[in-house]
C-alpha cells in the first residue's frame, strides 16, 4: 500500500493535440509551474482478495464515490500499465480526494494521473527515477500529468516514447509566482479534452500555432530563467488565447470560455492599465488562472473575488512535484 500526493499544473505553453494516442505524444513541447494548493491524495492498496479493482474517488465537496465507466476504465487501464511493468497480476482498490473541483479546467487529471502514478508504483513495490515516472504518468492518456511529477517550473518535450518526459526547469523558489483561479464555473465541461486533442488537427490555424512554438518556448524559458515578469505575461496570454482559438476552429468546433471567462479577462486587462501585473490563461475549461508576481497575490485574489461572476477563489503558489506520503513497500525497505 502507498499514498502519493500531485499537484495540478497551469500551462504557461499550452500542450494542445495528440500526435499518438496509444503513447499519448504531443505534437509540442510545454512548460507549466505546479500549483501548491490544488492537490490530489491518493492511496493505493494491492490486495490479492479483491477479484476486481475498486476505485473510489470523492470529488471536491462531494461524498466518495465508485467510479464507474469510462472515469474507472481510464484507472483501471493506467493500473493494468503499472502491474505490467512490476509483473504483477494483482487487484487494486484506489482512494483518492482531491482540494478543487474535478472537469473544470484545473488539470484535476494531471494531478489524479500523477498521484496514481507514484501511489500505484510505490504500492507494486517498483523503483522508478523522476523520468520514468513522468513517463508512466504521461501513458495514462491525460499528457499533462507527466508535468505534474517533477518539481516547481516544469518542460514536457516532445519526442517519442522515451524522449517525450517533463522535467523541472527551475525550483519552487527560484522565483514566487502566484497563480489564483478564478472559478465562475465549476460544471463538468461537455467535451474532455482527450476528444479535443484529435480534432486539433482539423483547425486550419493549428499548424500556424505549431510553426509559432519554438520561438515562444524559448522565450518563456528565458522569461522563467530572468524572472521576468512583464516578458513572460504577455506570452501567456497569446499562447491561451492560440490554443482556444485552435478549439474555436476544430471540425466540429468546442468552446471552454463563456461570458464570465470573458469578463474577468477584461477585468484583469483593466488592473493592468492601473498598475498591477496580472496576466489571465485558461486551461480546458471556463475559469480563468490569474498569473501574478507573489508579492501582488493577495491583492489579485480581493480583485478577483469582489467581481460579482466569481465564485470563488483558489491561490496558489509555485508546488513541488507529486511525491509519496507513506509507503508501505519503502518501509520495507530500510528495515
Ligand atoms: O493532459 P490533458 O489531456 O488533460 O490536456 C491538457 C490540456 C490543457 O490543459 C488545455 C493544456 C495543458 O498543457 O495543460
Amino acid at each position: 500500500m502507498a499514498t502519493a500526493i500531485a499537484p495540478a499544473n497551469i500551462a504557461f505553453i499550452k500542450y494542445w493535440g495528440m500526435r499518438d494516442t496509444h503513447a499519448t505524444l504531443p505534437y509540442n513541447g510545454s512548460i507549466s509551474m505546479n500549483l501548491d494548493a490544488c492537490l490530489t491524495t491518493t492511496t493505493v492498496l494491492f490486495d490479492p482478495n479483491l477479484p476486481d479493482d475498486e476505485v473510489v474517488l470523492a470529488f471536491y465537496g462531494q461524498a466518495p464515490q465508485t467510479a464507474q465507466g469510462r472515469a474507472r476504465e481510464r484507472v483501471v487501464q493506467h493500473l493494468d500499465r503499472i502491474r505490467a511493468l512490476a509483473g504483477i497480476p494483482t487487484r487494486a482498490r484506489v482512494d483518492s480526494t482531491n482540494t478543487f473541483p474535478a472537469d473544470a479546467g484545473i488539470a484535476s487529471s494531471a494531478a489524479g494521473f500523477a498521484a496514481l502514478t507514484l501511489a500505484a508504483v510505490a504500492a507494486a513495490g517498483l523503483h522508478l527515477d523522476t523520468y520514468e515516472l513522468s513517463r508512466l504518468a504521461r501513458r495514462s492518456g491525460s499528457g499533462s500529468a507527466s508535468r505534474s511529477v517533477p518539481t516547481g517550473y516544469v518542460e514536457w518535450y516532445n519526442g517519442d516514447d522515451v524522449g517525450s518526459y517533463a522535467e523541472s526547469i527551475a525550483a519552487p523558489d527560484h522565483w514566487h509566482l502566484a497563480n489564483i483561479v478564478a472559478v465562475v464555473d465549476t460544471s463538468v465541461k461537455k467535451v474532455g479534452s482527450a476528444e479535443n486533442h484529435r480534432l486539433a488537427v482539423t483547425s486550419p490555424y493549428f499548424q500556424t500555432r505549431l510553426d509559432e512554438l519554438p520561438a515562444r518556448l524559448d522565450a518563456v524559458r528565458e522569461a522563467i530563467a530572468q524572472r521576468d515578469i512583464a516578458r513572460l505575461g504577455p506570452l501567456i496570454e497569446v499562447d491561451a488565447i492560440s490554443m482556444h482559438a485552435v478549439c474555436m476552429t476544430q471540425v466540429p468546433p468546442s468552446f471552454y470560455w463563456n461570458a464570465a471567462t470573458m469578463a474577468v479577462m477584461e477585468a484583469v486587462r483593466t488592473w493592468r492599465e492601473q498598475g498591477v501585473q496580472a496576466y489571465y490563461t485558461m486551461d480546458a475549461g471556463a475559469n480563468v488562472h490569474v498569473i501574478c508576481e507573489g508579492h501582488q497575490r493577495d491583492e489579485v485574489n480581493h480583485l478577483l473575488q469582489a467581481l460579482p461572476i466569481v465564485q470563488f477563489t483558489i491561490a496558489n503558489n509555485v508546488g513541488p512535484g507529486a511525491r509519496v506520503l507513506d509507503s508501505a513497500a519503502l518501509v520495507t525497505d530500510t528495515n
